[in-house]
């Protein structure tokens, strides 16, 4: 036996990932033992707030494992369901193959694929700020630099491309582009969209369009990025988790673009897809129902979602110190608290949770300064909860 009693250590890299939606629970999993009632706001799970899988989605994974499709599928997931996405993104306007689309386990490996398939260690990618999280901790997995473009809170959260140009280094290999936005809502107008394919173009860059709020923009679905060039180098990718109410199966898609300057990237995502042997396969047989059927299920969902933007913005904008940008899609809101001197965003949301319970994460987690007072406000419970819970954010006296 051993006589070694010292802990196991673990690898530096680690130490560099971080994921802030999910690592501030331990802080309410003490409020919570401390005997105060938590209402989460921290993480986007419609499925938590009412908003239910459509039942023939269901139907479609259950009869996929009636049927003895329990399996190992293809790496790149089953032929059904590639084609079921190629054609849903030829009815937005976009030509691709089903040989260039995978079956993901969720957006989240589409992303992990697609940065491990193309980014070297010691390079850079560039995402927005604020960012959805998993792009700098998968960055931070590969020992690859996340470097922030600003998106600007007073003018729609849009891109600044002054900043996005200044940001460019030899470095720099892809292009990280959220739209429509989480964590700000924001949906980028044709003009914004050309303006970054062109200056990816001059620079020779890869662009990451994750469109996983692609259909809930509260006007309707946004086409997809490549709608606009469909020779530049882009890879998108979306799942089932938001806009089909399923985010615990680890459905997901990927599609490189047509252009054969991606063609080494697709074989190296594909490569690297191998690995992993395959995505769940029952789950492979919904993406062929979610995008072959019907989908009425968002016209009500988007619906609801715009009706809880609204109030949130109103709610937010009406307490003093606190300003927000009204939301166009997806169900967050980042608003802005004016902070005292000397205190973080950090200091402001576990404040709020310690005092009221309320869980929302600070903006540095998803990459604003700390010191501006960003934070992220999922709104997907009911228009009621939502009142009280702003009722008592307007109460909360931060010193
Ligand atoms: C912008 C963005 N990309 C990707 C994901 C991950 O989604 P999935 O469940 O498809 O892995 C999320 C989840 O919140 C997200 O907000």
């Amino acid at each position: 036996m051993s006589t070694v009693t010292s802990a196991i250590r673990t690898a530096q890299r680690v130490d560099r990932f971080t994921y802030a939606i999910r690592n501030i629970v331990t802080e309410a999993r003490k409020v919570e033992a401390a005997g105060t009632k938590v209402r989460y706001l921290n993480i986007g799970d419609p499925n938590q707030f009412g908003f239910l899988t459509p039942p023939h989605l269901i139907e479609a994974v259950t009869r996929a494992m009636r049927d003895g499709h329990n399996g190992y599928t293809a790496s790149p997931g089953i032929v059904e369901a590639r084609e079921a996405v190629a054609a849903d993104f030829g009815r937005r306007g976009v030509e691709v193959g089903p040989d260039r689309v995978l079956i993901t386990s969720g957006t989240s490996e589409g992303i992990e694929l697609a940065l491990t398939a193309i980014v070297d260690e010691g390079e850079e990618v560039l995402v927005p700020s604020p960012t959805y999280p998993l792009y700098t901790a998968v960055l931070a997995k590969i020992g690859a630099s996340p470097v922030y473009y600003r998106t600007d809170h007073t003018n729609a959260w849009l891109p600044d491309l002054d900043h996005l140009r200044r940001a460019i280094t030899p470095k720099t290999r892809a292009l990280v582009v959220i739209d429509p936005n989480n964590p700000t809502g924001a949906i980028y107008p044709d003009d914004m969209r050309r303006s970054l394919i062109e200056l990816a173009d001059e620079h020779g860059l890869v662009i990451l369009a994750d469109e996983v709020y692609g259909d809930l923009a509260y006007d309707g679905p946004v086409p997809p990025m490549a709608r606009l060039a469909p020779e530049a180098p882009i890879i998108s990718y979306s799942s089932l988790s938001k806009a089909y109410l399923a985010p615990g199966w680890r459905a997901g898609w990927m599609a490189v673009g047509t252009t054969p300057r991606l063609d080494p990237a697709l074989a190296a995502i594909k490569k690297l897809a191998d690995g992993r042997l395959c995505s769940p396969g029952p789950m492979q047989y919904a993406v062929v129902a979610a995008l072959g059927g019907d989908r009425s299920h968002q016209d009500g969902f988007r619906r609801e979602l715009r009706l809880r933007a609204e109030l949130t913005a109103s709610r937010l904008n009406a307490i003093p110190g606190m300003s927000c940008v009204a939301p166009r899609g997806a169900f967050y809101a980042m608003p802005k608290m004016t902070l005292p001197p000397g205190k973080t965003d950090r200091d402001y949301v576990l404040g709020l949770l310690r005092a009221t319970g309320i869980l929302v994460v600070y903006g540095s987690g998803f990459g604003t300064d700390p010191t501006d007072g960003f934070f992220r406000v999922v709104f997907l419970a009911s228009p009621t909860e939502l009142g009280a819970i702003y009722d008592e954010m307007a109460a909360y006296q931060f010193a």
